[in-house]
């Protein structure tokens, strides 16, 4: 596994995001131990600003996650369309969302080339997807086609500190590419996402999530760190990663992990 894995289609498609397992690892670490209790799709769903009655398009919808976290509240008249390249993935989503009382439209699609026509969108959300994306210019001149004149886009990232002490770990304990700080190879990240998005659009904005880790069980770190989206563990490192672990939570009675996520919203 290599940093360029994030823009690897194969990589993702066939093994990374095949299904939901990788990822659900990484989501119950966020869900389990984040200080911030509101949580991160619950606070994404909040800042939508949309008509009343609209047409949202998510790319890259993984598991469905966001729309699950605030099945309570979604309006009828939002007609939400979710997309992942990874069938999978929208196998999963599908399966999640089936209880919610709401008609969702799923789409099979590369963000590089969205099967709509254009202006036929109020939204379009793409939450830490677009650095998997290897021709940016490409995705954002779609996003561009597909939005409506005023519409918005509303894009999760990471930023340089994102889980930087996991990131010390993982250069002590195995993986064999230098990793600098989060943003290293990442190409939409909160530093240069703005650069990305005004060629497009007329307004960007960035507002940040705050929330950190702190996670007193070893497991589910060395969970996290095993699911191998950008650095492993080296195999026979296991045993003293989790030794470590254990021996820091006994120490200090947990560990704690910043994090650096942010949302930009820009308008066509
Ligand atoms: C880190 S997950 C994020 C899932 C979801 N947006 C969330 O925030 O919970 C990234 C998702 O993007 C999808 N993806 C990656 N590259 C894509 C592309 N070029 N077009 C569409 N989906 C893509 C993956 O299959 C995966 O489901």
């Amino acid at each position: 596994m290599s940093a360029s894995n994030l823009t690897n289609q194969a990589y993702l498609q066939n093994d990374q995001y095949k299904d939901a397992s990788n990822f659900n690892a990484r989501l119950q670490l966020h869900e389990r131990y984040s200080l911030n209790k509101e949580g991160l799709h619950r606070w994404v769903f909040e800042q939508l600003d949309v008509p009343q009655t609209c047409r949202i398009l998510e790319l890259g919808c993984g598991a469905g996650e966001l729309w699950w976290q605030n099945r309570e509240r979604l309006p009828p008249d939002w007609a939400i369309v979710l997309s992942d390249f990874s069938p999978g993935m929208l196998h999963e989503a599908q399966h999640k969302l089936r209880p919610c009382n709401h008609l969702f439209t799923w789409l099979t699609a590369d963000a590089q080339q969205i099967p709509l026509t254009d202006a036929s969108v109020d939204a379009i959300i793409a939450n830490h997807m677009l650095y998997h994306v290897p021709d940016l210019p490409r995705c954002m001149a779609e996003i561009h086609r597909v939005l409506k004149p005023g519409g918005r886009l509303y894009a999760v990232t990471n930023g340089a500190r994102h889980l930087q002490q996991l990131g010390e770990l993982y250069q002590r304990f195995g993986s064999r590419e230098k990793r600098d700080d989060a943003t290293a190879g990442l190409t939409f990240h909160l530093g240069n996402g703005e650069a990305h998005l005004a060629p497009w659009m007329t307004e960007v904005h960035l507002k940040r999530f705050d929330d950190a880790l702190v996670v007193d069980e070893a497991e589910p770190v060395l969970a996290y760190m095993c699911s191998g989206l950008r650095y492993q563990v080296e195999p026979d490192r296991v045993g003293p990663l989790r030794a470590f672990l254990e021996q820091e939570i006994a120490r200090h009675g947990a560990i704690r992990v910043d994090k650096d996520v942010g949302m930009f919203e820009a308008i066509r």
